[in-house]
């Protein structure tokens, strides 16, 4: 059989709400008293009791209806992220295509990061055929500048941000599939929501060194998908 359905994925976050709530639901902005405003296909009929639940994690409620179609719209990958807080339930996975990532330490210094040498990632993705989890199944998707070659300096920190760029390409967020906001090409590989360093030893682009605060801005970038320093652990 397969998986989890995808009431029971939702379940699995919830606990009980008692009380009747006099807010509305930041889904479908309807009052929590009252029926889900969003009639979905493939939700079960509800009883009374449960139609209101509460994300065990973070305390935000939602209609029981509302957070199934929520799921059902996104990548059904048995995550869930709170729409209010952004609070991950589970472990998130994106739609990044199929490729290789590979790394190595080059031995020059980055503009800012004098007292150490350099790592290099190279990212690879060939163009293709898009799965149901892109925007438009059984349409191709071009990517265009591959390999793209990132920096990070070969620092303890640098090091740490690697480990967690590595867990990211496996839960398949580094790149995505969609528009590309710099080309407007539709239908294309994209940077996912975590900046990288393209630039070498210029910044002409804006996406170069020196930048001071890059490595605590991916760090929090990665945690926003769910990645943090336990994750870097193996
Ligand atoms: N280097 C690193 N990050 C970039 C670059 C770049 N040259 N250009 C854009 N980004 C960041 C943006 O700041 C944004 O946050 O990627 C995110 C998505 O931007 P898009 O333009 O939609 O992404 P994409 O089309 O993949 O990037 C365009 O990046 O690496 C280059 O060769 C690639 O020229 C292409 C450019
Ligand atoms: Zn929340």
């Amino acid at each position: 059989r397969k998986g989890k359905t995808p009431e029971e994925v939702v379940k699995q976050y919830l606990q009980k709400v008692r009380g009747p709530s006099d807010e509305d639901c930041n889904i479908c902005m309807e009052p929590l008293g009252g029926p889900s405003g969003y009639k979905g296909p493939n939700v079960a009929d509800l009883s009374r009791s449960e139609s209101v639940g509460r994300l065990a994690q973070c305390g935000h409620q939602y209609h029981l209806q509302c957070l199934v179609a929520m799921y059902l719209n996104g990548i059904k990958d048995g995550s869930l992220q709170c729409p209010t807080c952004k609070t991950i339930y589970g472990v998130k996975t994106g739609n990044q295509p199929p490729g290789k990532m590979e790394y190595h330490i080059i031995p020059y210094s980055l503009p800012g990061h004098p007292d150490c040498k350099t790592i290099r990632i190279i990212y690879n993705i060939p163009p293709g055929i898009q799965g149901p989890e892109h925007p438009n199944p059984g349409k191709p998707f071009t990517a265009r500048g591959f390999p793209r070659h990132c920096y990070l300096p070969d620092s303890e920190k640098g090091r740490k941000v690697l480990r967690l760029l590595i867990v990211a390409w496996d839960r398949r967020l580094v790149f995505s599939v969609g528009t590309s906001s710099t080309t407007g090409e539709t239908d294309t590989v994209i940077w996912n929501e975590v900046h990288h360093k393209t630039e070498f030893g210029s910044n002409l682009t804006g996406h170069g060194y020196p930048d001071p605060g890059h490595l605590d801005n991916v760090l929090d970038e990665l945690k926003a998908q769910g990645i943090t320093e336990e994750d870097g652990q193996l």
